[in-house]
Order: structure tokens, then sequence, then C-alpha cells
């Protein structure tokens, strides 16, 4: 395996495995790597010739209130983990390799970025926007891999990929999950005992708001109604939102049909999880 930290050396890498014919798997990432991390490399060590993981603390997408200081880091941990992974190149880069100068060009996505994170974190969208659009066209032509833990994520850089018509094929992958149901997520970690306890029930609320739907409720807001209900009793959490929209647009509508997601987010003390879950409304 090998770890790059400037752009030069990863277009030379892939170009050079391009030209041989192969196949390329890309995993965008900000570290810290976990089995959700790691069942993104599985599909595209899977499924291509050479996989490479971004590694990248992406200070755009944080706000100045937020954690970009704390983000917890091991670069040495995670390079055993892709080593592990069957991965061939780790991309590392600093800021300076990936911003020498201030950015003057910002990639936005409109309609599916604005509602649910959109409106707790109004610059963040902008932030994965332009990041990722960054490393698509470092890595050039590629299999893209992003988990639907992020499901409003994975919608926007869908969306993007499609609007822009980058070369990039974008493969959804399921949320992995602790054995109660809490997705697994870097900041999981900042969770005190008792929190990590009562973290479960996002996913259970979740489930409920699914249950509903499938024995026929189709208002949204019922739905939501049932999500919070459970949130607020099994929790000490404050919640930022709970949704039930189109799965792909992330528009409300007056009543449920086709794919739909369920999301949530919830602020701990320190922590601040979101979660989601997807159901047809037939
Ligand atoms: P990060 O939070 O490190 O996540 C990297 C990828 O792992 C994302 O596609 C995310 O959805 C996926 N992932 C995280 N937890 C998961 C889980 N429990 N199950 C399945 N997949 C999971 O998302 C980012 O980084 C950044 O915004 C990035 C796209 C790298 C741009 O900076």
């Amino acid at each position: 395996m090998l770890l790059v930290t400037t752009i030069d050396d990863v277009r030379s890498a892939l170009d050079a495995a391009r030209a041989e014919g192969k196949r390329v798997g890309f995993v965008p990432t900000m570290g810290y790597l976990h089995a959700g991390h790691r069942s993104l490399m599985d599909a595209a060590v899977a499924a291509n010739d050479v996989t490479m993981v971004s590694i990248f603390v992406n200070p755009l997408q944080f706000a100045p209130d937020e954690d970009l200081e704390s983000y917890p880091r091991d670069l040495d941990r995670d390079s055993e983990l892709c080593a592990a992974a069957g991965v061939d190149l780790i991309f590392a880069p600093d800021v300076a390799e990936m911003y020498p100068e201030p950015m003057w060009t910002n990639v936005h996505v409109s309609t599916v970025s604005e509602p649910l994170e959109g409106r707790f974190r109004p610059s963040h969208f902008d932030g994965v926007s332009t990041v990722v659009t960054k490393l698509f066209a470092i890595a050039g032509a590629c299999r893209a891999y992003f988990g639907e833990k992020d499901w409003q994520q994975l919608a926007i850089v869908r969306r993007m990929v499609s609007d822009l018509s980058l070369p990039v094929e974008v493969v959804g992958c399921p949320t992995i999950r602790e054995d109660d149901g809490l997705a697994r997520s870097s900041r999981n970690v900042y969770l005190t005992e008792t929190e990590r306890g009562e973290a479960a029930a996002l996913n259970q609320a979740l489930r409920q708001g699914i249950e509903a739907i499938e024995a026929g409720e189709r208002d949204p807001a019922a739905v939501e109604a049932i999500i919070t209900a459970h949130i607020d009793a099994s929790t000490s959490g404050e919640i930022d939102y709970v949704g039930v929209v189109d799965a792909a647009s992330l528009i409300r509508p007056d009543q449920l049909a086709g794919d739909i997601r369920l999301l949530v987010a919830v602020k701990f003390g320190r922590a601040r999880l979101i979660d989601n879950m997807g159901v047809r409304a037939d």
C-alpha cells in the first residue's frame, strides 16, 4: 500500500492504473476509520482493480463553532485498517496541499442541500460539495463509495455528479450499526456513558416511523410526531430535526408515496448524532 500526500502523486498513480485498463475505486473520508468506512472499502476493493482512500479533515465543511480542531485523528491506525482491507493507495494531503490559496470557488447544490442538515449547518454542504468536486477532479474517472449514514450528503453528491456530468459512478452503501442499532460514527467517541445508552433510541424511533408507514400512514407530520415522541421520551437529547421526506429530493410531500427517507438529528452534550432509514410507500 502506498501513502501519498500530494495531488501530483495521486494523479500519476491513478492515471497509470487507468492506462493499464484498471478500474479505480475511491472512498473519500475524514479518517478515524471504523467499521462503517471499512464496509465502503470492502465494497470498493471487491469491485475495482485499484482502490484509493482519501483521509482529509476538510476545514471548509466545519462552521467556526464546530469541532475542526478536536475532530479525532489517527493516521497510523487508519493506515493499518486500510492495509488490512486491501486498499492500494491512501491520499492524506495537508490543508496547504488542498487549499494553497483562499478558495474563490464554491460548489453549491441547491434544493436537496437546503432542508434538514442544511438548515442547522448552513455552510456545511457547500464545504462538502466543494471538497468532493476537488477530490473527484484529483482522482479522475472512478467509482466513488459513500455511506447511506449521511443520506443527505449522498443525495447531494449524486445530484452534483449528474448535473456536472462528472466521470464518477456514485455507489451508496448501507449504514453499519452497533448491536443496539446506533449508527457507527467517528463522533460517537464524544458520547458520555449515559448518552451512549440513550443513543439507540434514534434508530428505534426511525423503526417505529417505518412501521407506521408500513401500516398505511401517509401523512409525514404524523410519522414525524411518532419519531419525535419516542426520542423525547427515551433520551435527554435535544432534537434538531425529524424529517419524513422524498428520498432523492429531500422535499416533504403532502402525502407519502414512492421512496421515502426518515431522517433525524439529535444534540447530546458534546455529540450531535444523525441517523436515517428508508422505506417504500406504495
Ligand atoms: P466521514 O464522516 O469520514 O465519512 C466518510 C464516508 O463514510 C461517508 O460516505 C460516510 O457516509 C461513510 N460512513 C460513515 N459512517 C458510516 C456508517 N456507520 N455506515 C456506513 N457508512 C458510513 O462524510 C465525510 O467523511 C465527509 O463529508 C467527506 C465525504 C469525506 C467530505 O469531506
